[in-house]
Formats: C-alpha cells, sequence, structure tokens
C-alpha cells in the first residue's frame, strides 16, 4: 500500500490539552485520521509521549514538536509500499531509542492507526473487520466472513485517583454487566448511571453529581465501601441485581510510598503489601468485585506475585475466570509491552492485559501484546485514556479483537463516541 499524502495537526483532547491527529491518504484515494489519547495516571514504562515543554505554550503541553516529527516523515514515506508490520517496523527503527522519544509515541502511533484505517477503507472492510484479519491474518480479499463476538464492557461510574477531585484513592469503580448483548449491556450500564445519579443527589446534594475525567461521578466520598455501596444500591435500584458484577481500578502507583513501601489506599490508613492484599480479599468477600487492575504499584513485584499466589474467591461467578478466583489485569505493570508481559507472565505477576495503543505506540505492538495475552491464555480488555478526543477507533479494535473493553462512563462525548460505535456496530441496519 502507497501513502500519497501524510498530515498532522495539534488539536485538543478531552481535558483541554493539545494533541495530535494524523491524516493519510493511500494511492487509490482511501483515507485513515486519528486523534491520540493521553494519560494522566500513566505507568513509567511508557513508551515517551513528546511534548515541547515550553511553558510558553499551553503550560509546555504543545505537541508541535510531534507534529513536526510526522511531517518531516514525508520525505521517507511518500510513495513507499507499506504494510501494516513494515510501516510500524520502519517508525520503530527510524526512531531507534529504546521508549520512542525521538520521534514520540504520539507522533508515531497517529501515522500507525491512521494507516490502518486507510486501508480498512482500500479493502472496503469496516475497521474492526480489517483489524480482525490484520491480527488473526486472515485473508484480506475474502469478503464474506462476519463472526461478530459479544464483547464485556467495563464502564466506569465512579472516578476517584487522579481523575477526579475527591479523596477516592482508588481511581475507577466499574460496573461489568454480564447478561445480554452489547446493546443489552449499554442499556443497563445507562440506566444504572441513572439510578446512581439519583442516589448521590439523594445522599450528598446536587452539587455532588459533578463528573470526574472519565464521565464517571466524583461524590466527596473518601472510602472505597462507599463508593462499592453506592454501586450496590444503584444496580438494585435499576434491577439487575445478580446481572452485573464490579470491577476495580486501583492504579496503586499513585497512592504509593515506595521509601516506606506503603500503599495509602484510603486518606490515613496506610498497608504494606500484605495487608493490601487483605484489604482487597475483605471487599471482594462483601461485594461481586471479579476483577481488580493495578492493585500495586507498577514495579512491586512481590506485591503482585504475593496477590497471585493468595487470590480472592468472588461471591458470584466470575465471568472470566472459571475457578471463581479474580482477574489481575495489568496496566501500569505490563504498560502493553511484550517484554513487560512476558517478564509478568514469567514471575506469574497478574492474569490480564489492559490494552492501551498509546502506551506502546504502534499498531502491530499492539496486536504482539495481544496475541501473547490471548495465546497465554489471559483475559483482554481495550482500553481508553483519561484523555481522550472523539475518535472511536479503540471501540472497532475491541469488536475486531472480540476483545472486553474499558471506556468510562457513558457521558462525556468523547467516551459516548465509544459507546456509540458499538450500538452502530452491533446495530441491526
Ligand atoms: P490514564 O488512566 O489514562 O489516566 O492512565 C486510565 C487507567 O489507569 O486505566
Ligand atoms: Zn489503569
Amino acid at each position: 500500500m502507497k501513502i500519497i499524502n501524510l498530515n498532522a495537526i495539534q488539536i485538543l483532547d478531552s481535558r483541554a490539552n493539545p494533541t495530535l491527529q494524523v491524516d493519510v491518504i493511500l494511492e487509490d484515494g482511501s483515507k485513515g485520521s486519528f486523534q491520540v489519547p493521553s494519560g494522566a495516571s500513566t505507568g513509567i514504562h511508557e513508551a515517551h509521549e513528546l511534548r515541547d515543554e515550553n511553558m510558553n505554550f499551553y503550560h509546555g503541553k504543545s505537541v508541535m514538536r510531534a507534529v513536526e516529527n510526522v511531517l518531516n516523515l514525508r520525505e521517507k514515506l511518500l510513495n513507499q509500499d507499506f504494510t501494516q508490520e513494515s510501516l510500524d517496523s520502519f517508525l520503530i527503527a527510524t526512531d531507534g531509542s529504546q521508549n520512542k522519544e525521538i520521534l514520540g509515541a504520539n507522533a508515531i502511533l497517529g501515522i500507525s492507526v491512521a494507516f490502518a484505517k486507510a486501508c480498512a477503507m482500500h479493502f472496503s472492510l469496516p475497521i474492526y473487520e480489517y483489524l480482525r484479519r490484520v491480527a488473526f491474518k486472515i485473508n484480506m480479499e475474502n469478503k464474506k466472513v462476519r463472526n461478530l463476538e459479544d464483547i464485556h464492557l467495563f464502564a466506569n461510574i465512579i472516578n476517584g485517583g487522579l481523575h477526579s477531585g475527591n479523596k477516592l484513592n482508588i481511581q475507577e469503580f466499574m460496573i461489568v454487566p454480564t447478561n445480554g448483548s452489547p446493546i443489552e449491556k449499554i442499556r443497563a450500564i445507562s440506566e444504572i448511571y441513572h439510578e446512581l445519579k439519583s442516589i448521590i443527589e439523594e445522599k450528598y446534594g446536587k452539587n455532588d453529581t459533578a463528573v470526574g475525567d472519565e464521565g464517571g461521578f466524583a461524590p466527596s466520598i473518601s472510602k472505597a465501601e462507599e463508593a462499592l455501596n453506592l454501586i450496590v444500591e444503584a444496580v438494585k435500584k435499576a434491577n439487575y441485581e445478580g446481572l452485573v458484577t464490579i470491577a476495580l481500578d486501583s492504579a496503586a502507583s499513585d497512592f504509593y510510598d515506595a521509601d516506606l513501601k506503603l500503599y495509602e489506599v484510603e486518606p490515613g490508613l496506610k498497608l504494606d503489601y500484605k495487608k493490601l492484599s487483605a484489604y482487597y480479599s475483605d471487599l471482594v468477600a462483601k461485594y461481586p468485585i471479579v476483577s481488580i487492575e493495578d492493585p500495586f504499584a507498577e514495579d512491586d513485584f512481590e506485591g503482585f506475585a504475593y496477590f497471585m499466589n493468595n487470590l480472592p474467591t468472588t461471591i458470584v461467578q466470575n465471568p472470566f475466570n472459571k475457578d471463581s478466583k479474580i482477574i489481575v489485569v495489568g496496566d501500569d505493570l505490563l504498560v502493553t509491552n511484550p517484554s513487560r508481559i512476558s517478564m509478568a507472565m514469567e514471575k506469574n505477576l497478574c492474569s490480564s492485559l489492559l490494552l492501551k495503543i498509546n502506551q506502546i505506540g504502534t499498531l502491530s505492538e499492539s496486536l504482539k501484546a495481544f496475541s501473547m495475552a490471548n495465546g497465554a491464555g489471559w483475559h483482554t480488555i481495550v482500553s481508553h485514556r483519561s484523555g481522550e478526543t472523539s475518535d472511536d477507533f479503540i471501540s472497532d479494535l475491541a469488536v475486531g479483537l472480540s476483545s472486553s473493553i474499558k471506556i468510562g462512563a457513558p457521558a462525556r462525548g468523547e467516551r459516548v463516541a465509544k459507546y456509540n460505535k458499538l450500538l452502530n456496530i452491533y446495530s441491526k441496519k
């Protein structure tokens, strides 16, 4: 496939910070455009997000150097024949650094995904179908196969940590509907979200129903149990009792004191990894929790390994694990990086991959991360970032890979875009 035009501009993300949009046009006129997301509770091992660091522009966060880097690649990329893999390898080699700090992972990812979208158009395939064929090496020309699998949705409806102004240190309290089609699951999420809003309004007043970065509510509570009680009540009120499980993302790197080796999981409550494991086990014994993401800090392998050897049993059937132990999801731990994933597999640190394409910086490496995790029998969850745009690519990626997806609450336009893409894919037209 030959690229005949490549462009990049600076746009804004959902937190009013600059990010990149990259546009690609192929020889036959097929077009692809991608708007790059950005995290807040980023893992220290993530690929490098290149920002200008000039305090006179957007508080140092402008991305004009990354834009320039894309434009400067025109000379090398235009009119050359590429596949997804050869393009991504070329970008990695041209950058040449360990973590893509020369060109910027944001610049590289923009080109990588814009190219994939243009290729989907070239083959007249929906993006999810194109991605499925690339991931599973299925013949592009055979247009007949259409095998959409149902996917699970992780909906973050109470926000804490770095995504909110409240005192909840655990970052995300998510609901995961277990029954029905994706369309029915989205309906459940929406109905529970509304019940939760009215419960928070009743308990804490109208002023407390403002939302955090991922669209979940951010009431002024500080204890995990308060958040979980609100969710259980909302699920009950919406008549989904027994049909919805709960997932947490601790993002524990953000409340870890590495010198003291203590986790401040709630204000004033500082625990070592063994006590924190017991804290999680208590929650799992009381609430229908089936999954915990980043329960320990990204390099606290001792904590992860200990927890994996002492996993609590869920009080409900776990849709992701037959033996009813919770699943442990690696986000900051794995950073979608194949070498971190194989290290975690060797050491038995977790049992599920959170897949964020901008943590690694190319689509090919993301697909490699997926296939490693999938091949090892891990659960996989394609994920948004807390800083997003209205780009809906990750919905296609999740459907294409038949993977779970984590896209926040069904509120805030940049999250709704992903929900609506799923509704478009799964609705009969
Ligand atoms: P981030 O958070 O996008 O701010 O890194 C999302 C997550 O931790 O899953
Ligand atoms: Zn996370």
